[in-house]
């Protein structure tokens, strides 16, 4: 499955899921609304949340949106990476109005994983893409978990291995006087500041409440289908232990470490693929210890108040 057969497909309308250095996204034509209406339906994700368009540089970014020197910093520091930014759409920006669900700004990223910028570059234009699982399910790190959440209705997934920094970019928010993180993600709050000064919290972060500045951040995300039990220090039989760090309680059927040295990056890259692994028959629920609320710390505890969340509906994978 080559690049070239990947950018046919897209040119076509069609999707194909791309592996970033994040997460795998069901990649479409940012530029053509029935490609958009796709990934839409294909992801069984309401219309009134946004999706981001991948592109492989500032230079292509500007012509989406309404580029600023907040943003020229940032990108300098973080593209391509992590870090998206919500700018406001230009008059004449290509991108489809379904990708922006209505609003006049664009959410704009430039990944790091070749795979992504070759497919970029062949299609010459936008890419959008969400996370390539069903909507409200763990979004996916490796390849296999794509075909797993999407199944027949992904065409093409581009294998990439396991995605580095396993955990979906930081969603900042430029229109605001004072920038706001509407998603914490794999580029910290603190290396931001440490380029731009300190920035604003969305009400949605602490809270796990929905806003309707980031439609995305609905409370109940990211949810496998057994229920959670977030702290734990302790463990019982019936539990799936996800631990932290070298001191690990007994007495869980089956225990998975994030990180043994208790690095965050690396229980950043491992969190999806073990939530997944755990969220299996003979486990009844899914006790987490606790990860400190720093750094990548941020983004692991919002995705896991996520999926601990239970918003009255069914759980999906
Ligand atoms: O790492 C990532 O960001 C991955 C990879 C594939 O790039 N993509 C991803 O996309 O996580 P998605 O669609 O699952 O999440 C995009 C987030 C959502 O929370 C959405 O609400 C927010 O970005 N978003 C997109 N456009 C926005 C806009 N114009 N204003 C505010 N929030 C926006
Ligand atoms: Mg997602």
């Amino acid at each position: 499955m080559s690049i070239a057969e990947a950018a046919r497909l897209i040119l076509e309308g069609g999707l194909v899921a791309f592996p970033t250095e994040t997460v795998y996204g069901l990649g479409g034509d940012a530029t053509n609304e029935r490609a958009v209406a796709a990934i839409f339906e294909a992801k069984g994700r309401p219309q009134f949340n946004p999706l981001i368009s991948h592109v492989l540089d500032a230079g292509e970014a500007r012509r989406l949106v309404r580029w600023n020197d907040t943003a020229d910093r940032l990108a300098a520091r973080f593209w391509p990476g992590p870090l998206t930014l919500v700018l406001p759409r230009t008059k004449d920006s290509p991108i489809a109005l379904l990708a922006t669900a209505g609003l006049d700004t664009v959410a704009v990223r430039a990944p790091a994983h070749p795979l992504a910028q070759a497919l970029i570059r062949a299609v010459d234009r936008p890419l959008a893409g969400p996370s390539a699982n069903r909507s409200g399910a763990v979004s996916p790190t490796r390849a296999e978990h794509v075909a797993a959440s999407l199944g027949d209705r992904v065409k093409m997934v581009l294998d990439g291995g396991p995605c580095a920094v396993g955990l979906e970019s930081t969603v900042l928010d430029l229109t605001t006087a004072v920038p706001t993180l509407l998603r914490p993600g794999g580029a910290t709050r603190e290396a931001i500041e440490a380029v731009i000064g300190p920035i604003a919290l969305s009400d949605a972060i602490p809270s796990g409440e929905s806003t309707r500045k980031s439609p995305g951040q609905l409370a109940s995300h990211y949810a496998p289908a057994r229920p959670m039990r977030l702290g734990a220090t302790t463990a019982a039989r019936e539990e799936g232990l996800l631990a932290f760090g070298p001191d690990v309680p007994a007495g869980a059927v089956v225990t998975l470490n994030l990180s043994p040295s208790g690095d965050l990056a690396e229980a950043a890259a491992n969190l999806f693929a073990m939530l997944r692994a755990l969220d299996q028959p003979g486990i009844g629920r899914i006790a987490v210890m606790p990860i400190p609320q720093t750094g990548l710390g941020l983004a692991i505890n919002d995705r896991l108040r996520r999926a601990a969340a239970d918003d009255g509906t069914s759980r999906r994978r």
